[in-house]
């Protein structure tokens, strides 16, 4: 891969946000790692390498088989797969068919998959014994929502020992765009090799048909709403006008495991901007209670535009409103948003829901760090019970 070195950074603290990266090769042939001061030459073998060290999280909940059998397709053989299903088992069981469709899928290709699912009572277990009761539902098991999903999947990473964390959705039409942003996480990671790295895609487009054409739309309104308030917080804290941040809300993101394992996660629709919050909040040294230790550490976030077009399962614009509810919310409620940036964020929800608006934005759920999570126990819990209710193919 052949990507463009990033010419703006913006620091806070010791967190670091690189501006957005243009890819201008998606295969940079073999040879050295090497660079000049515009672009930088990532090698096959080098994305490679790092993806051997890579878990790929793929949330499932009722989606076609033949759409989520494409996502495999993509995700390039050097990775393991972590499937974390949350589709019904009963009356029909789709979780038992997407099983047996892996484990055939899994046969042929050699693939590295593990399936598991999110109600997974052996999981449950896990998350109770290892003093992590957060997740869990009244009833006992994990608590449905893709927020969920990922934490599940983050640990399970943690389980198989792997470095590298990245998410890709289930519902993406493109076997070749979910291939591209796996190896845009490679090429991330190899080009910022610290141990607190956060890989981000932007979308260069997104298809749409419009008056029988077809329209290339660059940006979502939800990324609009969400990056234009984290900016604006930025500016805040800098006193510089800045437009770094493009990946507000950016589904298809990777990051190291021991930055994953320090991270809260929002629940719903605010998981992603909910990282940069607390990124700010942990490495920005703007809360006097910041812990002095994580401070020190550098944090790098590293933003990569993508060439494939994104399309994924459309399910219906109706809960765009509540996607940008929710991103502002975790910016409202966060301690370091400043005041006039909090009535800057009940504007723009007058003006999006009008009449309807509340007085304060509601809260969101948020999980706690799962630095609080009792790792061995959770390990030990995982080797003894997931087996048993987990497919693995060939992990
Ligand atoms: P959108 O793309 O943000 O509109 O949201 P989607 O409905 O497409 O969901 C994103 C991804 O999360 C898809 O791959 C879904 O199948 C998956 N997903 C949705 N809900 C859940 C859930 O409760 N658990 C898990 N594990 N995955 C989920
Ligand atoms: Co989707």
């Amino acid at each position: 891969m052949r990507l463009e070195i990033p010419r703006d950074c913006e620091r806070i603290g010791s967190l670091q946000i690189y501006g957005l990266q243009k890819v201008y090769e998606l295969d940079g042939g073999t040879g050295p790692h090497e660079n000049d001061s515009m672009v930088e030459r990532v090698p096959g073998e080098v994305l490679h390498d790092r993806m051997r060290e890579m878990a790929i999280v793929v949330p499932v909940k009722n989606e076609r088989l033949k759409l989520i059998e494409g996502v495999l397709v993509g995700i390039p053989s050097s990775c393991q797969v972590i499937l974390v299903s949350n589709s019904p088992r009963g009356p029909v069981d789709r979780f038992g068919l997407e099983k047996e469709a892996l484990e055939n899928f899994g046969r042929f290709t050699g693939k590295k998959i593990l399936v598991v699912h999110q109600k997974d009572p052996g999981l449950a277990k896990a998350f109770a014994d290892a003093g992590y009761p957060h997740l869990l539902d009244k009833t006992g098991v994990v608590r449905s929502g893709k927020a969920e999903g990922m934490i599940v999947g983050t640990l399970l990473a943690k389980w198989l020992g792997k470095k590298y964390l990245g998410f890709v959705d289930s519902d993406n039409y493109f076997p070749g765009a979910v291939q591209e942003y796996v190896n845009e996480y490679a090429a991330g990671f190899a080009m910022n090799p610290g141990r607190n790295t956060f890989v981000r895609i932007s979308w260069h487009s997104k298809p749409k048909v419009m008056e029988n054409n077809l329209f290339f739309a660059k940006w979502g309104r939800s990324s609009v709403n969400s990056n234009a308030m984290l900016n604006r917080l930025l500016t805040q804290f800098s006193g510089f006008e800045t437009e770094i941040v493009k990946t507000g809300n950016a589904g298809e993101h990777a990051l190291t495991v021991d930055l994953a394992l320090q991270l809260e996660y929002a629940a719903g629709y605010a998981v992603e901007t909910h990282h940069y919050i607390n990124l700010l909040e942990h490495y920005g040294g703007i809360l006097e209670s910041t812990d002095p230790e994580k401070v020190r550490e550098k944090v790098t976030i590293c933003q990569i535009e993508s060439r494939n077009p994104h399309m994924h399962e459309s399910k219906g614009d109706d809960h765009v409103e509540d996607m940008i509810d929710a991103s502002l919310s975790v910016i409202y409620h966060s301690p370091i948003c400043p005041e006039i940036v909090k009535q800057e964020i009940m504007e723009n929800v007058r003006t999006r829901r009008g009449e309807s608006a509340l007085e304060e934005i509601a809260p969101v759920r948020i999980y706690p760090s799962l630095s609080e999570l009792n790792l061995n126990e959770f390990m030990a819990g995982c080797d003894e019970s997931l087996n048993f209710n987990a497919v693995t193919v060939r992990a």
